[in-house]
């Protein structure tokens, strides 16, 4: 009986210790779930990412290039040659490595003839595209590519495919890049003798759609002899012929990758593509609904969740892409990204003006992330759109103008362009909104080009902070310093009262030996250097 007793309690005894310890380790769980540990081996260098990946894309839609880059040498606004000066200052900050021109829609009603010579010759249309707006042309090939010196970037040329001529096309291009030829001393005469280059030529845009509608088959016959007639004649500098590809999953657009390799693989001498373009925006439906300012934590957690399906759309594409090209020639180029909202009110809904809020520099982050992880075959990707258009980098009003969260997280990102990209090992953590489950937080490393290692860390959760403890494989740190972006409210945006009520912020992180502790913000994205 004694016995029995004896071994009842320590049953119950045992029971009781397993049932304390099983309530520490969740104890523990719940702890672990505010701390994250980032392994980092630094003498595992991957790819390179392409600083291409931080391109722009301006077209003629709305403000974006009139008002928000093109005001005209007569402004009042101070300008050089019509180009607004502060607008120039702001992004020759973010080192732009492309630009994308005309369009979008646009490019493929764009005759760019029109867009060339004298005052008088520039002729002047309706955007049909885009709200039936005015197109005088005033901003053409040769204020683009003032516009691109001014900034110190590249051209990326969207060809007209839809309603333009094989001819139209090669004769721009020869237009741009020759020396010596007839429409070479055309351009000479419109002012510019030295020939131009053009680091990327698209080959139509999403012509399954506004820029066709062709069938793939239909259009591989267009993209052959486009490719094949298109010459750079810039001696030294070669274009990346870019094809269209898909925007997403349905049934317009996916089966392009399919075809497009399938045709590439089995090409001819005379004609080849360098990059396949995709398409991608965080849209939370369409037409969206989703507003860009006061919207609530699950309107937040939906628009970071399909931020986050451009890993899945990449890795479904790099796959069809790795059958054919498994030396990957053909790169991707992810030439329209970013979050469309629902047009702001009181706006013309034809030209896509919204606000851009911390939320948005979250997408641009995670966005970066990916590109980056994808450095392999993402070789180009662009922002939709570049000033006063979707998630805009530059908001402007007249003669105001601000920059938003999500110029801030390119500034920050700068180090990465054609950094090596380190692999990170970390356990994300868990954020939960609704039925929504997402990583805690996101992470990518690479070593810059001044030998120092970038870490930018998005913590993703907008209610908690982060600890976290970044490990560098027993290397010694010098130093760390870095800087973090974030806001009281994910929805918390800069405006032309108030411009730098987002704006990046020094950040302390402690280092010991080989380890690096650092609070991050709830909905905040940070960037350390690490001196090793
Ligand atoms: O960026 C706005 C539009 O989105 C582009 O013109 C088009 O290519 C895409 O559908």
């Amino acid at each position: 009986m004694n016995q029995f007793f004896n071994l009842k309690s320590f049953f119950a005894f045992a029971s009781i210790v397993a049932l304390a310890m099983l309530l520490s380790m969740c104890a523990e769980k719940v702890q672990d779930n505010s701390k994250v540990s980032i392994a980092i081996n630094p003498a595992h260098t991957g790819p390179e990412i392409n600083r291409h990946i931080f391109g722009h894309f301006a077209e003629h839609l709305g403000f974006g290039i009139y008002g928000g880059i093109w005001v005209g040498p007569d402004s009042e606004i101070p300008n050089t040659r019509g180009i607004r000066n502060d607008v120039v200052e702001a992004l020759k900050a973010l080192k732009v490595p492309n630009v994308r021109w005309p369009g979008g829609c646009f490019a493929d009603q764009y005759h760019w003839r029109e867009g060339i010579g004298t005052p008088e010759e520039r002729k002047s249309r309706i955007n049909v595209s885009w709200g039936g707006a005015p197109e005088p042309n005033t901003f053409g090939t040769h204020e683009f590519f003032d516009f691109l010196e001014q900034i110190g970037s590249e051209a990326f040329i969207s060809a007209n495919v839809g309603s333009g001529t094989v001819k139209d096309a090669a004769d721009w291009l020869e237009y741009l890049t020759a020396t010596g030829s007839s429409l070479a001393m055309e351009r000479a005469r419109n002012g510019r003798i030295e020939p131009w280059n053009v680091a990327f030529w698209g080959i139509g845009n999403e012509v399954w759609g506004c820029g066709g509608p062709f069938t793939a088959q239909e259009y591989i016959t267009e993209l052959k002899k486009f490719a094949t007639f298109s010459t750079n004649y810039n001696a030294n500098l070669n274009s990346q012929f870019v094809a269209v590809g898909p925007d997403s999953f349905d049934e317009y657009s996916f089966g392009y990758t399919e075809a497009i390799m399938e045709a590439w693989a089995n090409k001819t001498w005379t004609w080849d593509i360098q990059g396949l373009s995709l398409h991608k925006y965080t849209r939370g439906g369409w037409p969206p609904v989703i507003p860009a300012t006061g919207f609530g934590e699950l309107e937040y957690a939906t628009v970071i969740k399909e931020t986050l399906g451009m890993d899945q759309f990449i890795v479904e594409n790099k796959a069809i892409m790795d059958k054919y090209d498994p030396e990957k020639k053909v790169s991707i180029l992810v030439d329209e990204w970013g979050a469309w909202y629902a047009p702001t009110e009181g706006t013309n809904p034809g030209f896509l003006q919204q606000q851009n809020s911390q939320r948005d520099a979250i997408i641009a982050a995670l966005n970066f992330n990916i590109f980056a992880r994808h450095a392999d075959r993402v070789h180009g990707a662009n922002i939709a759109q570049m000033i006063n258009v979707l998630q805009a980098v530059i908001l402007t009003e007249n003669e105001k103008m601000l920059l938003t969260p999500t110029y801030h997280a390119f500034r920050m990102y700068v180090p990465f362009q054609s950094a090596e990209l380190i692999p990170v090992n970390f356990d994300a953590g868990i954020y939960k909104e609704g039925n929504l489950i997402l990583p805690r937080v996101d992470a990518i490393a690479a070593k810059g080009k001044d030998g120092n290692i970038y870490v930018a860390i998005t913590n993703i959760d907008p209610k908690n902070t982060t600890s976290i403890n970044l490990s560098f494989n027993g290397q010694t740190i010098l130093s760390v310093d870095g800087e973090t972006l974030y806001a009281s409210s994910v929805d918390a945006i800069n405006t032309f009262d108030n411009p730098d009520n987002v704006s990046p912020k020094a950040i302390e992180a402690s280092a010991a030996e080989s380890n690096i502790s650092v609070t991050v913000q709830p909905q905040s994205v940070t960037v350390l250097k690490v001196n090793l």
